[in-house]
C-alpha cells in the first residue's frame, strides 16, 4: 500500500472513536471507554509492526523499534498523545502519533536500519480535559507532577485519578518517576498539527518549534449566596454569576494589558438551578505570554482583582517558557529545507520532557484552518505526508545507520 493509502487506513480506523456525532468533535478523555479504545488501537499497531510496546510508570505507551537498555546514548523517540479537549479536532495529538508510525514504515521501506533504536510514544492525559493538569503523562514520570498530587486529582463527577485507573484495569500505586523511561530517550521530537496561521502565512508545509510560552491553569472559587430568583431585591443579592463574569472581562483586560493571553473556556455555577441565585461560581483561567514577567503581570492583575470581590485563586498547572535546544532546532530546520522556526503558546509533552532535561523539539504540520481545540481543525493529506517524510528525515538523522 502507498504511504497515503496507509495513512487513509489508520486515520480512518480511529476517525469514529470518541467522535460525538452532533458536534463532529472529539471527547477522548483520559482513561475513559474512548481513551482506552485509542490505547488499544495503537497497540495493534505497534504489534502489526513488531515493535516493542513499554508501558511506563503513568501508562504512557512507548513502542520500541531496537532495544533502548542496549543503547548506552537512548533512542530517539516521536509521538504524542491520542486524548482530546472537549469536542477536539481529529488533528491534535493523533497526528504525531500516526506520523511516528507511517515515519517507521517509511524508513523501512527505504531498507534503514536504525544506529539508535527508534520509539513511536502516545502520552496519556495530555489535555488535562477530564483531571485537571495537563501534561500528566509526561508530568508523573518527570516528577514535575507528585503521585500522590495526580492520584488525587478529581473529574466532574468527583472521581479520582487513582480510582479512574483502578477502572480502567491499572495500578495507580505505580504512579510516579520514572528515570528508567527517560534513560532510554536521548532526544525527543514530536510532530503536531500546526495551532494557528504562521505555516498558512509563509506558505510552508512544515515548520519547526523553537520554544513554548509560559502558560498555566488556576482554578477561581467566586463565593456567592443562594436565595430566591423571584423574591430577593436586587441590592440584597449576593450573586456569584455576577462576580464571575466580572472576573471574566478582567481576564480579557488583563490579556490585553501586558500582551498575553488569557482564557475562561470553563464555569460551574452552583447550584445551577435557573429561579435560584448562585451560592458559587468555579471559573478556570488559562493564561500564556511569551515571557514570563507577562505571564506573571497578568495572572497578578487577574488575582488583585477578582480577589477584592472575595474570590480564591489557586494555581492547577504550570509550565515555564521552554526553548527547545538551540542546536537540535537549528538541525532540524537546516534537514527540513530551511524549514521556518516557530514559538507557540500551545503546551506539548514535549515541553515538559524539554525540562526534565531532554534533548526536545518539535515539527509543526500546516493547519489550513489555523483552528484547534475544535472540529473545526485540519491538516491536507498531502501537508500530512510531508511531516510524515519530515519525520522520517530527522529521525534517520538523528538514530544514525547501522554501518
Ligand atoms: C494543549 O493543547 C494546550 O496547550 O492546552
Ligand atoms: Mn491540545
Ligand atoms: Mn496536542
Amino acid at each position: 500500500m502507498t504511504q497515503a493509502g496507509t495513512f487513509e487506513q489508520l486515520w480512518s480506523e480511529i476517525a469514529g472513536i470518541g467522535r460525538d456525532p452532533t458536534t463532529g468533535g472529539y471527547r477522548r478523555f483520559a482513561w475513559t471507554e474512548a481513551d482506552l479504545s485509542m490505547r488499544e488501537w495503537f497497540s495493534g499497531q505497534c504489534a502489526a509492526r513488531g515493535l516493542d510496546l513499554i508501558e511506563d510508570r503513568m501508562g504512557n505507551q512507548w513502542a520500541w523499534w531496537g532495544d533502548p537498555d542496549r543503547s548506552t546514548t537512548g533512542g530517539i523517540a516521536t509521538g504524542s498523545h491520542l486524548d482530546s479537549v472537549p469536542d477536539g479536532g481529529a488533528f491534535d495529538g493523533p497526528l504525531g502519533v500516526v506520523s511516528g508510525l507511517l515515519a517507521i514504515d517509511r524508513l523501512r521501506s527505504n531498507g534503514y536500519a536504525p544506529r539508535r533504536p527508534i520509539a513511536v510514544v502516545n502520552f496519556v492525559d495530555e489535555e488535562g480535559a477530564r483531571f485537571g493538569v495537563s501534561c500528566a503523562g509526561s508530568r508523573v514520570i518527570t516528577g514535575a507532577l507528585s503521585a500522590d498530587r495526580a492520584r488525587a486529582l478529581r473529574d466532574a463527577d468527583g472521581v479520582t485519578m487513582a480510582e479512574a485507573m483502578r477502572a480502567a484495569g491499572r495500578q495507580p500505586d505505580q504512579l510516579g518517576p520514572d528515570p528508567d523511561a527517560l534513560a532510554r530517550v536521548g532526544a525527543f521530537v514530536e510532530l503536531h498539527v500546526e495551532q494557528g496561521r504562521d505555516l498558512i502565512d509563509r506558505g510552508r508545509a512544515v515548520g519547526v518549534g523553537s520554544r513554548l510560552w509560559a502558560h498555566g491553569r488556576w482554578r477561581i472559587e467566586i463565593p456567592g449566596e443562594a436565595n430566591h430568583a423571584g423574591t430577593t431585591r436586587l441590592s440584597d443579592r449576593r450573586d456569584a454569576v455576577i462576580e464571575c463574569a466580572r472576573a471574566v472581562i478582567v481576564t480579557r483586560a488583563a490579556a490585553e494589558a501586558y500582551g498575553s493571553l488569557a482564557t475562561i473556556g470553563k464555569i460551574s455555577i452552583q447550584p445551577g438551578g435557573v429561579n435560584a441565585i448562585a451560592s458559587s461560581a468555579t471559573a478556570w483561567l488559562d493564561a500564556r505570554a511569551d515571557d514570563e514577567p507577562a505571564l506573571r503581570a497578568t495572572v497578578a492583575q487577574i488575582e488583585e482583582e477578582v480577589g477584592s470581590s472575595g474570590a480564591v485563586m489557586t494555581e492547577e498547572s504550570r509550565t515555564p517558557q521552554t526553548p527547545f535546544d538551540d542546536v537540535l532546532v537549528s538541525r532540524l530546520a537546516g534537514l527540513l529545507d530551511g524549514a521556518p522556526v516557530m514559538s507557540t503558546g500551545a503546551g506539548h509533552d514535549a515541553g515538559i520532557l524539554a525540562n526534565a532535561g531532554v534533548l526536545a523539539a518539535m515539527i509543526f504540520v500546516r493547519n489550513p484552518t489555523g483552528v484547534s481545540h475544535s472540529p473545526a481543525e485540519r491538516a491536507e493529506p498531502e501537508d500530512c505526508l510531508a511531516g510524515v517524510a519530515a519525520l522520517a528525515t530527522v529521525l534517520a538523522d538523528l538514530a544514525g545507520a547501522e554501518q
